[in-house]
C-alpha cells in the first residue's frame, strides 16, 4: 500500500485491511463520470476566477478527458475513493506542481455530494422513462380489455364483477402518482452543493453559481453545512424507490396468483416464465416473483439508509459513504423490475372465456341483485342486503351458483324474510346475473362501466402526454447544459 496523497498528517500508510475496508473505489464506479464532469466544471470556474492559467486548465482538462473512458482498476485498494484516484491520476500526468492546484477551494465532501446528485438526477430520468413506458403499456392493454369481465376481490374473496381494463387503469393511476413523486424529487435533487468546501466554505475566490450552471443544476443548496451534511434527498429517493418497488410487488402478486392452476385467469408468455429442473409440468412466474422479492430488498435498503443517517452528528461523517451502494442497488432493482413488468404485461394472455364463466357463476353478482331490489322494488338497502344474504346462504347450502336461483324463489324469499310481495320476472333476473350488464349498470364515477373506463382512458392518456412532455423538457435541458460543458471543454482543449 502506497502512502495516499491525503495522508501527510499520518506517519505510515494505512494497514492493508484497513485500506480495503475504507476504500469506496469499487462502489464509486457509479459516480465516476459525474465526478470527472464535476471536476471539469470546478477547474473551468477556477480559471475564470484567476486561480488557474488557461494553459494549466487545458492540461488538466486534457488529463481528465483521457480518464473518462478508463474506469479505475477495481482490484486496487491504493485509493480511498474515486476522488483520490482522479486527483492522483491527473497529478501523475500533469506533475505535482499543477496537480496540486486541482483541489483548490474544494473538499471531497462537497465533491462527493455533487457527484451523487448528478448521478441521481440521471437515474431519476431513466426511471421516469421506465414508468412512462410501463404506464403506456398498461393503458394500451386497458383499451384492449375495456370490456373483458373480471372478478374484483376484497379479503381475497369474490367482491364484485369488474373489467380487466378497469384493473389496469387502477395500476396506471398508481404509477402516474409515482411519476409525480419523481418529478418533485428531481426538483430537490437538481441543486448544487459544490463550493461548500469541507463544511464552512472557503476563502478562495470561487463562484458557486457558475459551477452550478456549468453542470446544469437549477440552483444551489446554499448553506455550506447543509451541502455536505444533509442526505435527506437520498432518503426521500430511497422512500420513493421503495414505494415504486412495493407498488410493482403488489401487481406481481396479482399476476402470480391469477396465473396459478387454481385461477388460470392469465398466462405469462413463455419468455417471462421459467421451469423446474425436476418437475416437467412447471411453468413458473420467476421473473415476476423476483420483482416481488427485490421489492423486499429495496425496502430493506430504505430502512438501512434511514438507520445509517439518524444518529449522525451534523456535518460530514464517513458513514455516509455506505449510502451509495444501497441507493445504487435500489435504482437498478426498480428500473429492471419496471422493464420486466412492462414486458410481462405486453405479452400477457388474458383468458377472457374463463373470466367470463367465473364471473357468471360467482357470488360477486350478489350486490347487483340487492341493488335491483332497491331500484326496481323499492326495498331499503338494508332489507335487500338481508334478503340476498339469505339467498346466498341457500345457494351455498344447495351447492349451486347464485344465478341458478329462480325468479320465483327470489319472490318467495322476499315474502318469507321481509313480508314483501314482489314479482320478479325471469328476464329481469337474467339481466341481473349478466356480468356485462352488471358492469353497464355501474353509474358512479370511477367505476368499471365502459363509459367510465373509456373516459378515464382518454384522460390518463392526456396526463401521460403531459408527463412525457415535461420529462422530455427536463432531459433536453440537462443534456443541453452538459453539451455546452462538453463543447466548452473541447474549446479549451483546442485552444492554445
Ligand atoms: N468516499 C467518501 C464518500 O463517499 C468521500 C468523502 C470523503 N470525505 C472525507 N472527509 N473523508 O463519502
Amino acid at each position: 500500500m502506497k502512502k495516499g496523497i491525503y495522508r501527510s498528517r499520518l506517519g505510515r500508510p494505512a494497514q492493508k485491511e484497513a485500506a480495503a475496508f475504507m476504500s469506496s473505489l469499487k462502489d464509486d464506479e457509479w459516480i465516476y463520470k459525474d465526478d470527472i464532469l464535476g471536476t471539469e466544471a470546478h477547474e473551468i470556474m477556477l480559471h475564470e476566477n484567476g486561480l488557474l492559467e488557461k494553459k494549466e486548465l487545458k492540461e488538466i482538462l486534457r488529463a481528465l478527458e483521457a480518464l473518462l473512458p478508463n474506469y479505475p482498476p477495481s482490484n486496487t485498494t491504493d485509493f480511498e475513493d474515486i476522488h483520490e484516484f482522479i486527483e492522483s491520476s491527473i497529478t501523475q500526468k500533469v506533475g505535482d506542481e499543477l496537480g496540486g492546484k486541482i483541489h483548490t477551494g474544494r473538499s471531497r465532501n462537497d465533491q462527493v455530494s455533487v457527484a451523487i446528485r448528478m448521478r441521481m438526477r440521471t437515474e431519476i430520468n431513466c426511471l421516469s422513462k421506465g414508468i412512462l413506458q410501463f404506464v403506456e403499456e398498461l393503458l394500451d392493454k386497458a383499451e384492449i380489455h375495456a370490456t373483458t369481465v373480471n372478478i374484483l376481490y376484497t379479503h381475497t374473496q369474490h367482491a364484485q364483477v369488474g373489467t380487466f381494463g378497469h384493473y389496469l387503469l387502477c395500476q396506471a393511476d398508481i404509477f402516474l402518482r409515482d411519476l409525480e413523486r419523481l418529478k418533485e424529487l428531481y426538483r430537490r435533487v437538481n441543486m448544487s452543493p459544490l463550493g461548500a468546501a469541507a463544511i464552512g466554505g472557503t476563502s478562495m475566490k470561487i463562484d458557486r453559481n457558475r459551477t452550478a450552471t456549468l453542470l446544469g443544476f437549477d440552483g444551489l443548496v446554499e448553506n455550506s453545512i447543509d451541502c455536505i451534511s444533509s442526505r435527506d434527498v437520498i432518503l426521500e429517493c430511497a422512500a420513493i424507490l421503495a414505494l415504486i418497488a412495493t407498488n410493482l410487488s403488489r401487481v406481481a402478486e396479482d399476476l402470480i396468483l391469477w396465473s396459478s392452476s387454481e385461477f388460470r385467469y392469465v398466462e405469462l408468455a413463455d419468455e417471462y416464465a421459467s421451469t423446474s429442473s425436476i418437475m416437467p409440468q412447471k411453468k413458473n412466474p420467476c421473473t415476476i416473483e423476483l420483482v416481488r422479492g427485490k421489492a423486499g430488498i429495496v425496502q430493506g435498503h430504505m430502512m438501512g439508509l434511514f438507520s445509517l443517517t439518524k444518529g449522525l452528528l451534523t456535518g460530514y461523517n464517513r458513514d455516509l459513504q455506505e449510502m451509495k451502494p444501497a441507493i445504487h442497488f435500489a435504482f437498478t432493482a426498480v428500473l429492471s423490475s419496471l422493464e420486466i413488468m412492462k414486458g410481462a404485461f405486453a405479452t400477457l394472455k388474458v383468458d377472457e372465456v374463463r373470466l367470463d364463466g367465473e364471473a357468471k357463476n360467482s357470488h360477486a353478482l350478489a350486490l347487483d341483485l340487492a341493488e335491483t331490489l332497491v331500484t326496481d322494488f323499492g326495498f331499503t338497502f338494508r332489507e335487500s342486503h338481508k334478503m340476498v344474504g339469505q339467498l346466498v346462504a341457500t345457494s351455498v347450502k344447495k351447492g349451486i351458483a347464485l344465478n341458478r336461483l329462480s325468479a320465483n324463489e327470489i319472490s318467495s324469499t322476499a315474502r318469507k324474510v321481509l313480508g314483501k310481495q314482489i314479482r320478479m320476472k325471469p328476464e329481469q333476473l337474467k339481466k341481473v346475473f349478466n356480468p356485462h350488464l352488471s358492469i353497464e349498470r355501474r353509474r358512479s364515477l370511477g367505476s368499471p362501466s365502459i363509459g367510465e373506463v373509456k373516459r378515464m382512458l382518454g384522460d390518463r392518456r392526456q396526463i401521460l402526454d403531459q408527463h412525457r412532455t415535461s420529462y422530455n423538457l427536463q432531459v433536453d435541458r440537462l443534456e443541453g447544459f452538459l453539451d455546452i460543458l462538453s463543447k466548452r471543454v473541447k474549446r479549451y482543449l483546442g485552444g492554445t
